[in-house]
Order: structure tokens, then C-alpha cells, then sequence
């Protein structure tokens, strides 16, 4: 594995590297773009790739891992690849083939995690959203305690070596905790966090069940146009972030990630750009003092850049919920 990299435990026994890289890009990048960054990544030291099926780069990021490995540079066992089952997918009989689906596309025998993505389920078929004439979106309601067994049953097939969630609230959480016949728990949830929502209250539940915080939008997302409201504050301009940087003789990316390695959340962080990509590996070779994470924890304000309101009317929405 590479040096540069730190792994945290997840509860089934399998580790996870302590920062792993973003790999959503809005429509309008070419998808080529992320064959390129996510050699470039590989190279500079990430082993822990994030990516899902809705951003449709699964194929792009198979082809930079399969040379990677092929070129010598890394080994298949080395990297820690996640990939994210579609909330039109949740019917139980449809989650293996999507996940074989995910693996064809990225060219794996199996991924190291594979995480339900939004606890809303919407209607099968080919749309990612499917909506109605007025553009209302088509849910769905399926149990995703249902889902949860057809995962278990990928993990016993070996398609996956882990499988978790992906923003669920405690309720939810527990929910699946509490299902009879539990075979596996989820070992992490990965939901936004970062100054601006450090999620400190679901962490300690996440922290109390054994359950891996990781952290998307780690940066301040990347302000898609159709998804984050363009109004809202720019979390790497943020005086008291700068303030703390300065002093440390760091940049404000570095500061955020660090305050949030430094709670044990594990941060996820996109960037294609080569200079960035090394420089957020440097988060491993330094700390903030417990003043600082003091000041950083005073910046919480539980906003949220993401609040994915297209699904707010569904009973499962999570974000009703204070966490
Ligand atoms: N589970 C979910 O529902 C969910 C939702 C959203 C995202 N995700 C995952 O989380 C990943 C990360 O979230 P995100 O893509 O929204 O953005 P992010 O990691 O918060 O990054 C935001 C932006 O920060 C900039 N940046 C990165 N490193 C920097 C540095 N060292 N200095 C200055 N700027 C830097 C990059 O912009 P520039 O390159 O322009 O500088 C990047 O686009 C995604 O790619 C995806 O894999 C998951």
C-alpha cells in the first residue's frame, strides 16, 4: 500500500484508506477527462476511489485502474474501490444485477464497498430520475431493509468485500440495525460534512454502532449549478478557515480536511487538477492543535449544499430529520 496513505477499521475487518478520491464530475466535463485524473490520482498515491453508477464515469475509472495495474504500478488489492447502488434499483431482485452491471463497467471481479445511495427508491427503469408529465419525480417504497438482505447476499457471493450506506440519519440507521436476521452491519455512512455541517451528532451515533463517517462535499462541493444553490458561502474562502491555515502554514483545503480526519471521519476529495491532488495527500503530515479544531468546530451551522430537495416529499427523505 502506498506510504502516503492512512487506513481507518471498518467492523466487518476490512480497511478503509483514511482519504479517498471524488470522482463525480457534472455532465458538461468529458468523460475522458476522468480516465486522465484518475490515473493521475493512482499515481500521485490514492487507493481509495469513490464513484457511483449515476455519474456514469464507472467505465472511465475501470480503464485508469485496469492500466494503472497493468503498467506494474499498482496491485488490484491495493486499491479500495467504491461504487453506489441507483435508488431505482432497490428492489431487491435488482440489486445484484446492478451491481454486476457496476463491476462490468469498472472491469473488477468485485468492489471493496458498495453503498446504497440515497435512502429515497424511485421507480425502476432506464431514467435515473424518472418523473410524471409535470416533471414530478416517480418514487417508490420499497423497504430498503429488503435492500439491505440483497446486499448482504452480494457480500456472501464476494462481489463485495463491504457494503454500507450512504445518506441515511440515525433513525434509518438504526433501522437497519434493529432488522431481524441482521447478517451484516453497515460499516460506514457517508454523507456530507465538512465546517459548515460537521455532523457531530450523527458521528457520535455512527462512532457509538461502530459505523465509518465518510465525508463527501469535504471542500465545499463542487457548486454544480443544477444542485447547489450559487448563493451560498464558498467554504475555502471562509475568514476563520484562512485565519487557521495561515497560521499553520497550510492551504484551507488541507485545513478542512484535517479537521475532519482528525474527529475520525474519513473525507473524500475531488479535485483533477495534479498540484491539488498531492497536496490533499499531505493531510496525513500534520495536526491542528485542540484550539484550532475549536475554532473549527465553532463555524458549524448544519448547512447543507446538497439538500437534495427533488426528493423531499418522500416519507424516507433524511434530512427531515435533525440528523
Ligand atoms: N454520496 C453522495 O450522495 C455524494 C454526493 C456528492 C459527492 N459525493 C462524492 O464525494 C466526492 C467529493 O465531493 P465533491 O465532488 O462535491 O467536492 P469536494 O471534494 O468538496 O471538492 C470541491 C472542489 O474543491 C476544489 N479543491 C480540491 N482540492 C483543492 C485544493 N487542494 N485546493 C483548492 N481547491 C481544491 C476542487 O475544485 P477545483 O478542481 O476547481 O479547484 C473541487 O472540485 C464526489 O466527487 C463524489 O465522489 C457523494
Amino acid at each position: 500500500m502506498s506510504s502516503k496513505q492512512q487506513f481507518v477499521a471498518l467492523s466487518d475487518g476490512h480497511f478503509i484508506p483514511a482519504l479517498g478520491f471524488g470522482t463525480y464530475k457534472p455532465n458538461e466535463v468529458p468523460k475522458s477527462k476522468s480516465v486522465e485524473a484518475t490515473k493521475l490520482a493512482i499515481g500521485v498515491g490514492y487507493r481509495h476511489i469513490d464513484t457511483a453508477y449515476v455519474y456514469h464515469v464507472e467505465e472511465e475509472i475501470g480503464q485508469a485502474i485496469q492500466s494503472k495495474i497493468k503498467a506494474g504500478d499498482v496491485k488490484r488489492e491495493d486499491m479500495f474501490i467504491t461504487t453506489k447502488l441507483w435508488c431505482t434499483c432497490f428492489r431487491p431482485e435488482l440489486v445484484r444485477p446492478s451491481l454486476e452491471k457496476s463491476l462490468k463497467n469498472l472491469q473488477l471481479d468485485y468492489v471493496d464497498l458498495y453503498i446504497m445511495h440515497f435512502p429515497v427508491p424511485m421507480k425502476s427503469g432506464n431514467n435515473d430520475f424518472p418523473a410524471d408529465g409535470q416533471g414530478k419525480l416517480l418514487l417508490d417504497t420499497v423497504d430498503f431493509c429488503a435492500t439491505w438482505e440483497a446486499l448482504e447476499t452480494c457480500k456472501d457471493a464476494g462481489l463485495v468485500k463491504s457494503i454500507g450506506v450512504s445518506n441515511f440519519n440515525h433513525r434509518q440507521l438504526e433501522r437497519i440495525l434493529n432488522k431481524p436476521g441482521l447478517k451484516y452491519k453497515p460499516v460506514c455512512n457517508q454523507v456530507e460534512c465538512h465546517i459548515y455541517n460537521n455532523q457531530s451528532k450523527l458521528l457520535d451515533y455512527c462512532k457509538s454502532k461502530d459505523i465509518v463517517l465518510v465525508a463527501f462535499g469535504a471542500l465545499g462541493t463542487q457548486r454544480y449549478k443544477e444542485c447547489v444553490d450559487q448563493n451560498s458561502p464558498v467554504l475555502l474562502n471562509d475568514p476563520v478557515l484562512c485565519d487557521v491555515a495561515k497560521k499553520n502554514k497550510r492551504s484551507p483545503a488541507l485545513i478542512a480536511l484535517r479537521y475532519l480526519v482528525q474527529r475520525g471521519v474519513v473525507p473524500l476529495a475531488q479535485s483533477f487538477k495534479e498540484n491539488e491532488m498531492k497536496e490533499n495527500l499531505q493531510v496525513f503530515e500534520f495536526q491542528l492543535s485542540s484550539e484550532d479544531m475549536k475554532t473549527l468546530e465553532g463555524l458549524n451551522k448544519n448547512f447543507r449544499y446538497l439538500p437534495v430537495k427533488c426528493f423531499a416529499d418522500h416519507p424516507e427523505y433524511p434530512y427531515s430529520e435533525e440528523y
